[in-house]
């Protein structure tokens, strides 16, 4: 798994039995505690202003483990083309928005601004274009007339909780 965050997402793929080899972060995060607390490893590689290098050094973390396929939750950095050769295919991603609607870091703000009345969240097969590649699973979250951020982040953020274990197991099963 790679993660920057929260690491709510990572929570809810280890209490569903997944097994994680690894979870790779970009810098100190709860993600880290949470991978101790489970006792899986954690490996923290850090940003370096060089996506190239910087991809390069989460493939070797990952493929060190032994790892077939990549899961990134709220992973807030952009990887190059080596992972996508490394794991083809392999590379899942969880974005907060019913894509193609609301690409990049603020889709849930964006959605709310845009006014729709139903967002929700995508799981998809990465690539190296952002918050694009073939969907896996979807599912909708109705937008309130009281929404923030926060509480409709919160709300899609339960369903990704049990859409991303279930797609991620259908995916591994039919690998
Ligand atoms: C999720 O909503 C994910 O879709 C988005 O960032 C959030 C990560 O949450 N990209 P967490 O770190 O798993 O709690």
């Amino acid at each position: 798994m790679l993660a920057s965050g929260g690491g709510s997402n990572l929570e809810a793929i280890l209490a569903a039995g997944i097994p994680v080899a690894v979870v790779v972060v970009d810098r100190p995060c709860r993600a880290t505690e949470l991978a101790d607390e489970a006792g899986v490893e954690s490996e923290l590689v850090e940003w370096n202003d060089d996506r190239l290098d910087f991809t390069h050094r989460v493939v070797d973390a990952l493929e060190r483990r032994g790892v077939e396929v990549v899961a990134m939750a709220g992973f807030m950095r952009i990887l190059d083309k080596p992972i996508f050769d490394a794991f083809p295919g392999r590379v899942l991603n969880t974005h907060p928005s019913l894509l193609p609607s609301f690409r990049g870091a603020h889709a849930v703000a964006d959605a709310l601004e845009a006014g729709v009345k139903v967002t929700g969240c995508t799981i998809h097969v990465a690539v190296p274009e952002v918050d694009a590649g073939p969907i896996l699973s979807q599912e909708a979250v109705p937008v309130l007339d009281d929404d923030t951020v926060d509480t409709l982040h919160e709300r899609i953020k339960a369903v990704e909780h049990r859409l991303y274990p279930d797609t991620i197991k259908k995916f591994m099963e039919s690998a």
